[in-house]
């Protein structure tokens, strides 16, 4: 349990994860550097594609961690969250015992077939047992049903795992924890209380225009203003699905592939598919813009 594997200090967050390729305001590097210094999962909630995700993976790469990540969707249960028995295998030594005709008892069975090498280890179980630093991210929290929210409770207050038939696995080196949610829904305040909070938007102008600037070097600063300032004005508009970072970073790399120089009306209107994704948004841009094709 060392705080020492991650950032010393909130300007170290922001080095070291921009050395990494991940540009962090001020708030975010502040909240990155004391979820490891106070040992906290860290809640990130936003829309989709202003970097939660990445946040994790970046904090992996710029502390040398291994990135551990539990994918959250309906139905997630416990045996795909934490752990489950290797049931097939079980039956297969049961059925061996019986062959060689010994006779086991079934307490000897048991004490046989529920260790270690029966057990099928999921991503908090994972985490939870790494001897070597870990970032553990549990992305889009929100998908899972509430009862999952249980689970993730013990894991995330005590940094342990019971298993009743093993007994009771405390970590021996806390992972940092990244939770990112996408706000479909509210998490329990019990889960809250566990974590500190940070809401991610979309970056102002000038930070997009770094990014966009770090991921496609080769693009001219003049379109590069263009492009994040036309992105600015999409996201205004009232659209099925906003245009995200990544998306802006596509439209770089088409300009380029495409060699615009200018980023006027019609080169907007040409590649606008990069951009936005929904028939119905693509007319409102059009519109709205008033784009001439
Ligand atoms: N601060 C940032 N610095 C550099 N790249 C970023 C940043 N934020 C987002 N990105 C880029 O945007 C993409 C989408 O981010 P992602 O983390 O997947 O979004 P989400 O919030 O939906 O999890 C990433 O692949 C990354 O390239
Ligand atoms: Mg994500």
């Amino acid at each position: 349990m060392t705080a020492a594997d991650w950032f010393s200090s909130p300007d170290d967050a922001t080095t070291r994860l921009a050395a990494t390729g991940y540009l962090a305001d001020p708030a975010t590097a502040t909240t990155a550097y004391l979820a490891g210094a106070l040992q906290k999962p860290l809640l990130v909630e936003g829309p989709a594609g202003v970097g939660k995700t990445e946040l994790a993976k970046a904090v992996a790469r710029a502390s040398g961690a291994e990135l551990v990540r539990l994918q959250c969707y309906e139905g997630l249960d416990e045996a795909r969250a934490l752990y489950e028995w290797n049931y097939k295998k079980q039956l297969l030594r049961i059925q061996a015992t019986q062959a060689t005709g010994d006779a086991a008892t079934w307490d000897e069975t048991h004490d046989d077939i529920f260790t270690e090498e029966f057990l099928l280890t999921r991503p908090l179980l994972t985490a939870i047992r790494r001897e070597e630093p870990t970032v553990l991210l549990i992305d889009e929290v929100d998908k899972t049903d509430v009862e999952v929210e249980g689970l993730l409770l013990e894991v995330l207050s005590d940094f342990q795992v019971t298993i009743p038939e093993l007994g009771t696995v405390a970590a021996v080196r806390r992972p940092f924890v990244v939770l990112t949610s996408n706000a479909t829904r509210e998490l329990s305040e019990a889960v809250k209380r566990r974590c500190l909070y940070l809401h991610l938007d979309y970056p102002d102008a000038e930070r997009e225009r770094e990014i966009v600037s770090s991921q496609v070097p080769d693009l001219d600063e003049r379109v590069a203003g263009q492009l994040v300032a036309t992105i600015a004005r999409l996201r205004e508009l009232e659209l099925k699905k906003a245009p995200s970072i990544a998306e802006s970073v596509d439209w770089a790399r088409t300009l380029i592939a495409l060699e615009i120089g200018d980023l006027d009306d019609k080169a907007v209107a040409d590649t606008l598919g990069v951009v936005l994704k929904h028939a119905s948004d693509h007319d409102r841009a059009v519109r709205e813009l008033r784009l001439r094709k």
